[in-house]
């Protein structure tokens, strides 16, 4: 309860979107399409103006709310690209691009990311993780190929409304292979050599990581002390991350 009126107290101190935004957001809202919550909002506002992004990449567009808002915080000669796999939602996206302030910057691109992030090129320096959780752990190889020295990657809804902190066995059936690819992906991030990792309980769950390239966590005392080859790789996850 004290935890849902500091959460309305801090909402109420935020400073309201333009209407276009708001408009898109009620939609949304009302048609059920998960699209990020309040406190992740001004979260990203700051991390953008930190980072002044000249390209994001997001994964997961739905109807286009959280990249018209990352257009709105950025300047005009930011790029923004955005993959997007359902067909009613890209059609819903590209009327929102077309006809919102900051749209012609924004590239949607229509497929299943996993297919899409192999085919590009270039870099992002910053990126925003917004899709089927499950997955996050599968684009990570070809979001770090992506991302510059410095570069920013933000990923939403990693705490999984709680049930990341569960035994497997408290965990539903159904829900149990995305609980356990999400505790696989949260170790990479906070064990990768190349990451630097925070975990936030903001909204539900995000994880900043900037890369670093061999300043991320290593083990101490081993080979890999003295191997930078070997710091490259990820140490196995811990048998508590199996329970
Ligand atoms: C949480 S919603 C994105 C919300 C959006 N970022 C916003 O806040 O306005 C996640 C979206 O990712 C899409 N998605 C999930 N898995 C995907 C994949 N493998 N490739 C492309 N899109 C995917 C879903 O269809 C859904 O529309």
């Amino acid at each position: 309860m004290e935890e849902e009126r500091l959460k309305v107290f801090l909402h109420s101190l935020d400073s309201p979107n333009a209407p276009y935004l708001n408009k898109i957001e009620k939609e949304a809202r009302r048609d059920k399409v998960p699209i990020i919550r309040q406190d992740m909002q001004s979260f990203l506002q700051v991390f953008l103006e930190l980072k002044k992004p000249g390209r994001i990449l997001e994964v997961g567009t739905a109807t286009g709310f959280s990249a018209l808002l990352m257009a709105s915080y950025t300047p005009a000669q930011c790029r923004i690209t955005t993959i997007e796999k359902y067909d009613k939602r890209i059609v819903e996206a590209r009327k929102n691009f077309a006809s919102c302030p900051g749209g012609e910057r924004i590239t949607l691109l229509e497929g299943d990311a996993e297919e899409i992030l192999k085919q590009l090129g270039g870099t992002y320096d910053f990126v925003f993780m917004d899709a089927a959780k499950g997955q996050y752990i599968h684009f990570l190889p070809d979001i770090l190929r992506l991302l510059p020295e410095g570069g920013v990657l933000i990923s939403d809804n990693v705490l999984q409304e709680g049930d990341i902190l569960e035994s497997h066995y408290a965990v539903e059936r159904r829900n149990r292979t995305i609980y356990k690819r999400m505790r696989d992906y949260l170790y990479t991030l906070k064990h990768h050599p190349d990451l630097i990792t925070s975990v936030l309980p903001v909204g539900d769950g995000a994880a900043v990581s900037v890369k670093a390239a061999g300043r991320g966590i290593r083990t101490a005392g081993t080979e890999e002390d003295t191997n930078p080859e070997q710091g490259r790789q990820v140490p196995a996850s811990p048998e508590y991350m199996d329970r």
